[in-house]
């Protein structure tokens, strides 16, 4: 009999484990849950004997990936997989999933619920600017920034997009404007939302030089990952630029610094909670978890990452 581990630091809602566990007890495999860890020592031993997992931000290390000797497959239930070593599972052979687009409405109603708690001032009762009219950029055009784009259309806003890996007539389709480079994105928009996985390739690159071409009124909302930003540029700019907000779900390193320096520029969530909802623990859960059955049953390796 197959043993599959569900181990999210940060649980999934209760609907979504029911569900996972359906989906296994139908394929006819023992489920082990374990949540809210606060030692990885729990998780490495949770690990030792079972063939698949599925995680949401949970660091799957080499040290883990050692210690699960059974291991075949891995799922992330979310879209980043930067928490997966992913070298070390194809050494050992284990395959890398996630499972793309199925949380992506709830990150892009948490960037408008930061967006809409800013510049209403906290609902502090003082006054506040609206969203309608006004720009917002897209960086990096996959599954959430397509939410955002249908989102910020209802609110009335202007919407753009840069993305070097979608083509200008698959971003101009859905009646968003498709800049050329970045920097015309960062200089055009007074809001801009982030996208972008966090890789070698990304991280810190989300910069004092790009950022500081913003027009008045400037808002970085950051829903992606924290690594993506140049968080000394960041700081720089802020001392530098009053109007300049930044939103972010997860607080940044220096969260202690910007909320001591600019308690009313910035929005920081307490936990990562851009998919934290039912709905989104349902999609990413069962998908997980059928992507897993599929695997085992059929081969199916839809969704490898590595
Ligand atoms: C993702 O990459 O899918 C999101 O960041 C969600 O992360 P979480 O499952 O830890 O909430």
């Amino acid at each position: 009999m197959k043993k599959i581990l569900i181990a999210t630091e940060k649980p999934f809602a209760a609907a979504a484990v029911q569900g996972i566990k359906k989906v296994f007890d139908e394929a006819g495999y023992d489920v082990v849950l374990l949540e809210k860890y606060a030692e990885t020592s729990e998780f490495l031993k949770a690990v030792e004997d079972v063939d698949g997992l599925i995680i949401r931000s949970d660091k799957v290390t080499a040290e883990v990936l050692n210690a699960a000797r059974n291991l075949k497959i891995v799922v992330r239930a979310g879209a980043g997989y930067d928490n997966i070593d992913l070298g070390t599972c194809t050494e050992k052979g284990v395959v890398a999933m996630n499972t793309p687009g199925q949380n992506s409405n709830a990150v892009a109603e948490l960037a408008f619920g930061m967006m809409l708690y800013n510049i209403r001032k906290a609902f502090n009762g003082s006054s506040g600017t609206e969203l309608r009219d006004k720009k917002i950029g897209i960086h990096a055009y996959g599954n959430v920034g397509k939410f955002i784009a249908a989102i910020a259309k209802g609110f009335g806003m202007h919407v753009y997009a840069y993305d070097p890996f979608v083509n200008k007539e698959d971003i101009e389709r859905d009646d968003v404007i498709a800049m050329s480079s970045l920097e015309e994105l960062y200089k055009t928009c007074q809001y801009i939302s982030l996208h972008i996985p966090a890789n070698e390739k990304t991280k810190k690159s989300v910069n004092y030089d790009l950022l500081k071409n913003m027009p008045k009124g400037a808002t970085l909302v950051n829903t992606a990952r924290k690594e993506v930003i140049d968080e000394e540029g960041l700081l720089k700019l802020m001392s530098e630029r009053t109007d300049f907000n930044y939103l972010s779900d997860l607080a940044p390193d220096c969260k202690d610094e910007m909320l001591e320096k600019y308690p009313e520029r910035i929005v920081f969530t307490a936990k990562k909670m851009g998919a934290q909802t039912s709905e989104a623990n349902i999609n990413a859960g069962l998908a997980a978890a059928k992507q897993i059955v599929n695997f085992f049953e059929k081969g199916d390796k839809t969704f490898q990452v590595n």
